[in-house]
């Protein structure tokens, strides 16, 4: 409702007009799941799957808006949560080929009523950080959810659970976790420590080797690759996903008649100074309802029994009683890609975002 509210502003039969205008967009926000208006301190770059998501999406119009095949679950939010953790140097561990990252994903960027369909890990090698020619590097990779003990009084030292271990390579490609089990305990209040990555050097050639040995600083730690990690997260706001509706009428033929109609409206995210937070589309064909319902009521008009009669009083008694209004009776959706308050890349499918009919009402 709050999304057709800011839609329609300027739709003349309806009141909210004079509504103040930041009202409306708290409103519209508020629909977005949003609650206050993104300032994202960071422009990182958009992963290239939310890009292709995203694109697909806006050609994919009769299948289910609700699911995201990509990752073979339901949802219509898909998130990058970005590692907010930090490197853990430990030079008592007494292995130079060793580093361990403490990685921890907020996520309290969820809603409470969206439903986990999915989190992943997701870890990349940022290859210009590391020599080239040590390409045969490989690593023995341990995962470990952190807990803690909640005891008052008790140290709260940190313990580890095991939850992953096998060996890695040193090439381009991302290495994918599926953590979503451990991510549904880090919605509840206080219980999200993160995790710890852990990376031991397992296999130098003999020549690298001598490198290597030459390039373990006096802490006795050799210089390992950097990380790059994120958690791709997918869930479901179940408010937010009705029954699919088809996009029919996407571009609005342009007549000159005054009954109620679609007319076309295109929404630029600039004129509304959101470009800053949206990254794609820049805008688009929103179409808003505007016309007569004038007696008597057509059947092209899709009226209500009650719009009907109102006309009809209408007719007799124009001064007294207003004509129904010309209100969007159907409605499509699109989806939106953006930065929301954390810097997190975010894709999201919204219902009811275009006009495809209008009626009196
Ligand atoms: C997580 O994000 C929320 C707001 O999005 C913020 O209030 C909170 O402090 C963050 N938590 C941590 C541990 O950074
Ligand atoms: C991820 O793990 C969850 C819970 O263990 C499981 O239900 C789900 O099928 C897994 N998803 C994928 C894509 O492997
Ligand atoms: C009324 O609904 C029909 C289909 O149900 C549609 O073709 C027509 O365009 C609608 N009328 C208006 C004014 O949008």
């Amino acid at each position: 409702m709050a999304v057709l509210k800011f839609l329609f502003l300027l739709s003349f039969c309806m009141v909210v007009r004079t509504e103040n205008a930041h009202i409306q967009e708290r409103l519209f926000l508020r629909s977005l799941g949003l609650l206050s208006r993104p300032r994202p301190s960071a422009h990182g770059p958009v992963p290239s799957v939310l890009w292709k998501i995203f694109k697909k999406a806006e050609k994919r119009r009769e299948l289910d808006a609700c699911t995201v095949p990509e990752y073979g679950v339901k949802g219509n939010i898909v998130r990058y949560l970005l590692d907010q953790g930090r490197v853990i140097t430990d030079s008592s561990s007494g292995c130079p080929a060793c580093v361990e990252h403490h990685l921890y994903f907020n996520m309290s960027a969820l809603e409470d009523v969206e439903q986990l369909s999915l989190a992943q890990l997701e870890v990349k090698f940022k290859h210009d950080s590391f020599p080239a020619t040590r390409k045969d590097l490989a690593f023995n990779m341990h995962i470990y959810g952190v807990v803690r003990s909640a005891l008052k009084g008790m140290a709260h030292e940190p313990s580890r659970r095991l939850l992953l271990s096998q060996s890695v390579e040193f090439t381009p490609g991302t290495i994918r976790v599926n953590l979503t089990d451990l991510a549904e305990s880090w919605r509840r209040p206080g219980k999200n420590y993160g995790i710890v990555l852990a990376l031991q050097a397992t296999r130098l050639s003999n020549e690298l080797d001598q490198n290597c040995k030459a390039e373990i600083t006096d802490q006795g730690h050799m210089e390992m690759p950097e990380l790059i990690a994120s958690l791709v997260v997918v869930s479901l706001n179940p408010q937010q996903c009705g029954s699919r509706k088809k996009r029919s009428a996407y571009y609005l033929p342009v007549t000159p008649s005054n009954v109620c109609k679609p007319r076309r409206l295109y929404i630029d995210f600039k004129d509304v100074g959101w470009q800053d937070w949206i990254i794609a589309p820049q805008g688009y064909v929103a179409n808003y309802c505007h016309g007569e319902c004038p007696f008597p009521l057509s059947e092209s008009l899709n009226g209500t029994n009650h719009a009907i009669l109102q006309t009809l009083v209408h007719s007799f008694d124009p001064k007294g009683t207003p004509q129904p209004c010309c209100v969007p009776i159907k409605l499509s959706p699109i989806s939106m890609l953006y930065y929301d308050n954390n810097d997190n890349v975010v894709l999201r499918h919204y219902e009811d975002m275009v006009v495809d009919e209008c009626g009196c009402r």
